[in-house]
């Protein structure tokens, strides 16, 4: 198994530059399918999720063109099946998108279900909801979910929970029903507007993503688009957390810094200088920090997926942090191997208290998925000794080149 081996304590020093949205990128290249014309994408990521995602794509007869590492060219006219593989979903999640892509543009899906994962149950009742309010029947059998419709038409639908995921799939499937359909309590990340932008410049007619209303006015079809994705918010949080944690001075290039704010305002508070440009931030770790106190929340709250990382940092602070995790219920795995790494957390349930030490020392420990994967490489850039860590599969599906970003700044890192 592929591990980082890394000597903690160099100075981290230096530009980074940050790819596109892994989750935007999710969504869009689900969606790309949804015409017969061809699809440019520009800035995708070279992630393990975004190969799979493209693999499945060609998997039901799509032609997937790699025109360079981040550009693709999709044509959905060749496809030849509304079935994804069962491989597909125990790679990836977001296969469930093609339940709302599939069935917008052809009336018709089976799609694996997802189960559980490391980080929680993560149930899809909202999407199933969504699709029957749009007309589509549903039916589960031997680990598949069926849907069909002779026609889907508007709906008004609540989400009882925001959640990212249904308002994409749900939002898909929308914009080739008929009428308008209105989706309130939608989530409002930066990828829902994404999606919802490339879906436009295809020709659906998307109002209000961003906003708590989405209105969706359904199309007969899409046409072919040229669309780049947007900067990805997680990724450059991450480079932030690492430059505080570190004691670091990181110009983090590439980035919408509005994305940015619920982590700026954090290591504002912890006593960093964060500096915003009108495509970068620069983060210089301040030699003290103070606690702070931070709860997970859909956006424009401080993201899940930034928990790990901001948990690392507070660990480095001074005084005790409170950190209450509220979107997942099991996002707190890694933190027996920080507790491994020297650190002082207690975990109740979805709350943790840290109290901050001065320095991690190196373990051998394990990434128990993405985001704590790459908090721990984090703690162990920070800790002082040489720190090992498996599992790095997982920092791969999200992070590209991370190991090599990092060596750029002066962090002594090997894959081995
Ligand atoms: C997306 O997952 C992201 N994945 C996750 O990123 C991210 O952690 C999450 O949103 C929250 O921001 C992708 O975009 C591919 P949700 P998603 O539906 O869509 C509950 C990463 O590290 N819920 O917003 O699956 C759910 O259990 C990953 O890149 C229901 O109850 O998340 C959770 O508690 C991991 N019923 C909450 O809503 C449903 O039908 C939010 O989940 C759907 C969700």
């Amino acid at each position: 198994m592929e591990k980082y081996i890394i000597k903690g304590g160099a100075e981290l020093k230096g530009e980074v530059t940050i790819g596109g949205a892994k989750n935007a990128a999710l969504g869009i290249l689900a969606a790309s399918i949804m015409t017969d014309e061809d699809v440019l994408v520009e800035n995708i990521p070279d992630v393990n999720d975004i190969n799979v995602m493209l693999e499945a794509i060609e998997h039901i007869g799509a032609v997937v063109e790699r025109i360079g590492k981040h550009t693709v060219r999709i044509n959905g006219s060749t496809i030849n099946s509304c079935e994804v593989d069962d491989d597909f979903m125990r790679r990836i999640r977001a296969s469930y998108y093609f339940i709302g892509s599939l069935l917008g543009k052809y009336k018709n899906a089976k799609v694996p279900l997802p189960g559980g994962c490391a980080i929680g149950a993560r149930p899809i009742d909202q999407h199933i909801k969504g699709f029957e309010a749009l007309g589509a029947s549903i039916s589960i059998r031997g680990g598949y979910l069926s849907t069909s419709a002779d026609r889907l038409h508007c709906a008004h639908i609540y989400f009882d929970v925001v959640t990212v995921g249904a308002t994409i799939n749900v939002m898909m499937a929308a914009c080739m029903a008929e009428g308008q359909t209105i989706i309130e309590n939608a989530a409002r990340e930066p990828h829902i507007v994404d999606v919802a932008n490339f879906l436009n410049s295809m020709g659906a007619r998307i109002k209000g993503a961003g906003t708590d209303t989405i209105r969706i006015t359904g199309v007969r079809s899409l046409h072919g688009t040229q669309y780049a994705i947007i900067p990805d918010q997680i990724e450059a949080g991450t480079f932030m957390c690492m430059a505080a944690a570190c004691r670091g001075d990181i110009l983090i290039k590439n980035v919408i810094p509005k994305h940015l704010e619920s982590i700026t305002a954090k290591l504002l508070e912890m006593g960093n200088i964060v500096y915003e440009y009108d495509e970068a931030v620069r983060v210089i770790g301040a030699p003290k920090q103070r606690h702070t106190d931070v709860k997970t929340l859909p956006y424009p709250g401080f993201p899940t997926d930034m928990q790990p990382q901001i948990t690392v940092a507070l660990a480095l602070a001074e005084g005790a942090s409170i950190v209450t995790e509220s979107v997942f219920e099991n996002r707190f795995k890694y933190v027996e191997e920080l507790i491994r790494m020297g650190a002082d957390i207690r975990v109740e349930r979805n709350v943790a208290v840290v109290d901050g030490i001065e320095r991690f020392s190196g373990a051998s420990i394990s990434a128990p998925d993405l985001r704590a994967g790459a908090a721990l490489v984090i703690a162990a850039l920070q800790a002082e000794g040489t720190s090992v860590i498996d599992g790095i599969g997982y920092i791969r599906r999200g992070y590209e080149n991370f190991d090599k970003k990092i060596a750029a700044l002066g962090g002594n890192i090997e894959n081995a």
